[in-house]
């Protein structure tokens, strides 16, 4: 049984402005259209390992900043793999309908009950950073849980645990700077160094956001119901010990 997309062989795309194999011809409404509903410059079907999902609550405006950004970047020829897409989602049909289950249908919405920082931090791990994407443990349709939410889940053979609030099996226990640093720079005193998607995750982009943001997310992250997760907690024995290409 196929537990988890992610680990199916799918190739990424050429995201450069390269007119023949980029994205160089698409219209702004395409790459819209490509964040907000997974669909391709040719009305097809993205395979959901592009976490859509999450791109569905951009905001239009940003998406389109993302857009001007990817439009500045040096042009690089490299013409995409083909997705090999395995049953059930080599079925167009099936894709089609795992989204109209699925796919968020509005873009996110601050929350009146809460202050700027919380709703800063809501955009953050739900749209841009989409944190659950890993942590959220997924329903046998793929889905994640929303009653399950950040309570962890295994991705790419890598435990990506349980980041609620619960003080044994989540991060209830970190401090508020400790999570701050972690996220800003994969590592934190007493827990050890990010690897395998988080790493990539910070390396890549979590290490860019100012501290404001940094500090945005960590306040979000707080407020999420506390689960108790079946994933062990995570209990580092060699914290100086680097697990993984992290920064
Ligand atoms: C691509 C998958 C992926 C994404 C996206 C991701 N994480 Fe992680 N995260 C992981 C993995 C895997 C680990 C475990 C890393 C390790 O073992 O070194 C982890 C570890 C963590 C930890 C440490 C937990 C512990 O108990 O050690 C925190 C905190 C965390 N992530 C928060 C976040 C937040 C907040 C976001 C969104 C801003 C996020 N992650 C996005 C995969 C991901």
């Amino acid at each position: 049984m196929l537990s988890n997309f992610r680990s199916v062989r799918s190739y990424s795309t050429n995201i450069t402005p390269d007119q023949e194999t980029g994205i160089g011809r698409w219209s702004d409404a395409q790459f819209v259209r490509a964040l907000h509903r997974g669909i391709g410059r040719n009305g097809e079907d993205l395979y959901p390992a592009f976490p859509y999902t999450a791109y569905a609550l951009l905001l239009t405006d940003d998406v389109l900043a993302i857009r001007a950004y990817l439009s500045t970047l040096q042009p690089v020829t490299s013409p995409n793999a083909d997705n090999t897409l395995v049953f059930p989602f080599n079925q167009r049909y099936v894709l089609r309908a795992w989204k109209l289950l699925f796919m968020p249908t509005r873009q996110w919405e601050p929350s009146a009950a809460h202050d700027a920082a919380w709703n800063r931090g809501s955009y953050l791990a739900e749209a841009l950073a989409h944190c659950g994407d890993c942590h959220t443990p997924r329903n046998l349709m793929f889905a994640t849980k929303s009653s399950r939410k950040y309570a962890g889940a295994v991705v790419d053979g890598w435990k990506a645990y349980n980041i609620t609030s619960d003080s044994e099996t989540g991060i209830g226990a970190w401090s508020d700077a400790e999570i701050e640093q972690y996220l800003s720079s994969g590592h934190a005193p007493a827990h050890g160094s990010a690897g395998g998607g988080m790493g990539e995750a910070i390396d890549l982009s979590l290490r860019h956001l100012s501290s404001e943001d940094i500090a945005a997310l960590t306040r979000y992250l707080s407020t999420i119901p506390a689960q108790r997760s079946e994933l062990a907690a995570h209990i580092d024995h060699h914290p100086a010990t680097l697990k993984g290409a992290t920064a």
